[in-house]
């Protein structure tokens, strides 16, 4: 829906009010509305660098979700401040793995007698606290744009990796892109017992998944790309790495959301293209590549937007700009001290990926 115009005035008046104390982040999964006043949009991981190179701004806010601030907030001086414009902006995924069952989880691993051997990787997508875990025990977190150098990484330090939130990408990344079978991966069930798994399934797996998933790029399905290539002659398929193993398997090409982007930049005129990922994203790159004759559609009609991505509207993102600009500091996300040092150091391990 077009931006109402009073909103967009006034959120034009408040940035400039702030001037260059505020820097605004937008993920490139937030709606049209918000992204228009984003200084830099980004993947996951151009953003929390992005987020550490601006050590000028007093006011970092952040159109995403809850980890990304949190990563923002790691990443950036005590001084600065971050701004989350609607704190009801979680991650389901994230939300999939708890501080309490990755201890638990760590505890199965000492028992079965495996987790010297294991290194643990954490996607972004997953809270402080399992960055701090994953710090504390030498390892390091990955975004879906940098997951293949984090596990070469991870198997020069140990043996085993533990990867975490999500299934699917630690799935994708470790047959695709490192040459594993799916048997050397296992499944932790964070509900069950040991995770579900015997001390010997622990043993003899390379890959630890933790049963985590996206809710919007689980639902994306291999009948959604049988189903498009019928439609559309010729169409390149291609999906985010959050997609289930079989849709990935059954895609032309897979990649994060900044190599979706430069995917299609580079493509040539009169090509066409179905994209699984994040609606909001589709729809705009759609609108952009439309004049020059390449064709972008959704790939599955019935998967929707990410709730929680949208839940940042310009209501809620005027409202944050009046109330910094007057002096009011709202919905600050603030990473304890402890917390912050560890996840800081998987998160440096990252940054530091070649
Ligand atoms: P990227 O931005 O790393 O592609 O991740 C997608 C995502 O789901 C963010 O929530
Ligand atoms: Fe989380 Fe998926 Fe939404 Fe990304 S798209 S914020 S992983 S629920």
């Amino acid at each position: 829906s077009p931006s109402d115009p009073n909103l967009v005035e006034r959120a034009r008046a408040a940035r400039e009010k702030l001037g260059s104390k505020v820097f605004v982040l937008g993920h490139h999964y937030q709606r049209d509305e918000v992204i228009q006043f984003a200084d830099v949009t980004g993947d996951s991981f151009k953003l929390a660098r992005d987020a550490a190179a601006r050590p000028e701004a007093e006011y970092i806010v952040f159109c995403g979700v809850h980890f990304m601030a949190e990563s923002a907030d790691i990443l950036t001086s005590d001084d600065q401040k971050v701004v989350l414009p609607d704190l009801a902006a979680g991650c389901s995924m994230a939300d999939m793995a708890t501080a309490e069952q990755v201890a638990e989880c760590w505890d199965v691993l000492i028992e079965a007698g495996v987790a010297e051997q294991v290194v643990p990787v954490s996607y972004m997508n997953s809270s402080a606290d399992i960055k701090a875990f994953t710090g504390k025990h030498g390892g390091t977190i990955c975004t879906s744009s940098n997951a293949k150098k984090a596990l070469e990484w991870a198997f020069e330090q140990g043996e085993k990796v533990l990867f975490l939130p999500d299934q699917h990408l630690g799935r994708n990344t470790a047959v695709r892109d490192m040459g594993m079978s799916l048997d050397d991966c296992v499944l932790y069930n964070p509900h069950k017992p040991n995770g579900g798994l015997t001390a010997e399934q622990l043993r003899n797996a390379k890959m630890i998944l933790w049963r985590g998933h996206c809710s919007v790029h689980g639902r994306f399905s291999v009948e959604s790309v049988e189903d498009v290539r019928a439609r559309i002659p010729g169409v390149n398929v291609l999906v985010h790495p959050e997609c289930k193993h079989e849709v990935v398997s059954a895609a032309d090409y897979v990649g994060s959301t900044e190599y979706i982007i430069k995917a299609l930049e580079a493509a040539p005129a009169g090509s066409k293209w179905a994209i699984g990922t994040e609606l909001n994203l589709v729809r705009r790159l759609a609108n952009r590549f439309a004049p020059e004759g390449k064709e972008v559609v959704f790939l599955d009609k019935t998967v929707c937007f990410c709730s929680t991505m949208n839940r940042i509207d310009l209501p809620h993102l005027v409202w944050t700009l009046e109330s910094l600009a007057e002096g009011n500091l709202v919905n600050r996300i603030e990473v304890d001290r402890e917390t912050e040092q560890f996840a800081k150091l998987a998160l440096e391990r990252m940054l530091a990926l070649p």
